[in-house]
């Protein structure tokens, strides 16, 4: 069974590559671009790709990597901490396709979930799309509660 530990940096291409095997059929920019074909400088993946990174550079010590025998990266959480509201963000969350099934989602989550605790936060948060019927599972049966649901909207100029 993988193990959880904190992140480094020699991880992020890993977990990039992790985030390119699994975001695509959850992601809103992709959903965008399927509709109204190609649009900015890079694709959607690429946007994703970059959003790891900042989400590595801007709190590394709230990056929760599981990891195989080999310390090989399978799987990652990313957390904001929000002191001013006392709400812990969870903006980033896959598994590796081979590693999903074995708890490991669960896993990464419940660490993310003592992490806020350890840092004084009030209140977890995390967003799922309603294409993403594992985060509308997952979720609620570790006490997540729906707050609001959301439509977003895109036309091409
Ligand atoms: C979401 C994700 C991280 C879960 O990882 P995982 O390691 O497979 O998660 P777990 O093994 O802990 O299983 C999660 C639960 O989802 C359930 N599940 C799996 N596939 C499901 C499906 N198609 N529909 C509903 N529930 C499903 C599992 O049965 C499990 O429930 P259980 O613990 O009660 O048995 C992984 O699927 C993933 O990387 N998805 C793509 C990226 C993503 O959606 N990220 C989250 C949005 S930010």
């Amino acid at each position: 069974m993988p193990t959880i530990r904190l992140f480094c940096p020699e991880d992020l291409p890993r977990l990039q590559e992790i985030t390119a095997l699994t975001f695509g059929p959850v992601s809103i920019d992709r959903n965008m671009e399927q509709l109204l074909g190609e649009f900015g400088p890079s694709d959607w993946q690429a946007r994703k790709l970059a959003a790891i990174a900042l989400d590595c550079e801007l709190q590394p010590e709230g990056v929760f990597v599981a990891v195989d025998t080999e310390d090989r990266p399978v799987g990652y959480v990313t957390t904001r901490l929000q002191p001013a509201s006392g709400i812990g963000w969870i903006p980033n969350l896959a598994v590796d396709p081979v590693c999903q099934g074995q708890g490991l989602g669960r896993a990464l989550l419940e660490r993310a979930l003592a992490f806020f605790r350890e840092s004084g936060m009030e209140v977890a948060k995390i967003e799922t799309l309603e294409q993403n019927p594992i985060g509308q599972s997952l979720y609620p049966s570790l006490g997540f509660q729906e707050v609001a649901r959301q439509v977003h909207y895109a036309r091409k100029l």
